[in-house]
């Protein structure tokens, strides 16, 4: 059957003979109007979709017509619904292969322009250096261990011999946690260090291990102090470890890192868990003069380390007299920015796309 707009029209001139026997009112007029005006439309302007509302209009006012007319109207106002949705469907069907014959003609398409960009994501670079760093350790029989971020006071700094009036305890560094007065005192830690007594208390010597993990620091931020940042320690426990092992271990970690011989210096260094206790600085490798980030000094502090202390063993459980260790507590996001030249650590944990997108 095809569309007859001419029909339609017809349909509605019935629809509007019944309603001239209703009784005036407000609501016959308004709808008489209303039918009128779709009856006047030119018939080229009379589509199925217009017809469609037509009928909607006539069928959603039936109570307006009077009562002996109703069946009438009922079936001419359906006459013209089913025109309507048959051409409707008709259109549709004719549509679809016209469009896909379209498509396949090839007009439009142009081989020149740029595909979609495909967004896939990527490892955060301190993600990709700790996980390279685990390999290399894993693969010399050392495990990954974790600790938690939110320590005790104890072993964030008791057990680790840094007594109660040692400046790391300051709450200028410190993030202390809200506890109840009497409860144990709780801080976000400072360091990876604590993991060291966690680690000792949970394994039986001998045993290597390397904690990567976030710490906090109460700091003022600016291009090489952060709040929060990542550091990696590394525990050693044996029998007759010597700084010898400690120097050793650190030599095979920086080629690891870096594929090649970079320059490095021992210096002393205090922590109170370490006895003796060394600064491992790497030469800096964005600059031969000094710089912002190596503070033109031309070296970068990198790897604070040492001879475990033998009050840290015994606050481990772990007897002195028998065993010897050494640990480190490596700057992972300081190594992270030296291995892909960031040259500020807040863009680290910053968030922005457009500095991770790089990655
Ligand atoms: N925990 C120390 C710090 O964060 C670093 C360190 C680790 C020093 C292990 C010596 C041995 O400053």
């Amino acid at each position: 059957m095809t569309y007859d707009a001419a029909s339609v029209r017809a349909l509605l001139g019935e629809i509007l003979g019944a309603l001239a026997s209703a009784p005036e009112s407000d609501e016959t007029r308004s709808l008489r109007e209303r039918i009128t005006a779709f009856a006047a439309r030119p018939e080229a302007e009379l589509t199925p979709q217009l017809a469609l509302e037509a009928s909607g209009v006539a069928l959603g006012n039936m109570r307006h017509f009077p009562k002996e007319a109703r069946g009438l109207v009922g079936s001419k106002a359906n006459a013209i619904k089913q025109a309507g949705e048959a051409a409707l469907a008709a259109e549709r069907e004719l549509a679809e292969p016209a469009a896909l014959a379209a498509e396949r003609t090839g007009k439009g398409f142009d081989a020149t322009l740029p595909a979609p960009k495909l967004e896939a994501g990527s490892l955060h670079p301190i993600t990709r250096v700790t996980r390279e760093l685990e390999d290399l350790f894993t693969s010399m029989g050392w495990s990954v261990l974790d600790g938690p971020e939110v320590e005790t006071e104890f072993h964030n700094f008791d057990a680790l011999n840094i007594s109660g009036d040692h400046p790391a305890r300051d709450t200028m560094d410190t993030f202390w946690v809200k506890t109840a007065p009497r409860a144990q005192r709780l801080v976000m830690r400072t360091h990876t260090s604590p993991v060291q007594v966690r680690a000792m208390k949970r394994l039986k010597p001998p045993f290597r291990a390397i904690v990567p993990g976030k710490v906090f620091r109460n700091e003022a931020v600016d291009a090489s102090h952060e709040h929060t940042f990542h550091q990696m320690e590394g525990l050693v426990i044996d029998r007759d470890i010597s700084v010898g092992h400690l120097i050793g271990a650190m030599k095979t970690l920086l080629r690891g890192i870096f594929g090649r011989e970079i320059e490095i210096r021992l210096r002393p260094g205090y922590f109170p868990f370490v006895e003796p206790g060394f600064e491992l600085d790497a030469r800096c490798p964005f600059c031969k003069e000094g710089c912002s980030v190596c503070k033109r000094s031309t070296w970068i502090e990198l790897l604070p380390c040492g001879m475990v202390h033998p009050n840290v063993l015994k606050a481990g459980g772990i007897d002195p007299e028998q065993w010897t260790g050494f640990a480190f507590g490596l700057g992972l996001s300081r190594l992270v920015m030296l291995r892909f030249g960031i040259d500020d650590v807040r863009h680290l944990l910053g968030g922005d796309v457009r500095f991770l997108e790089q990655f």
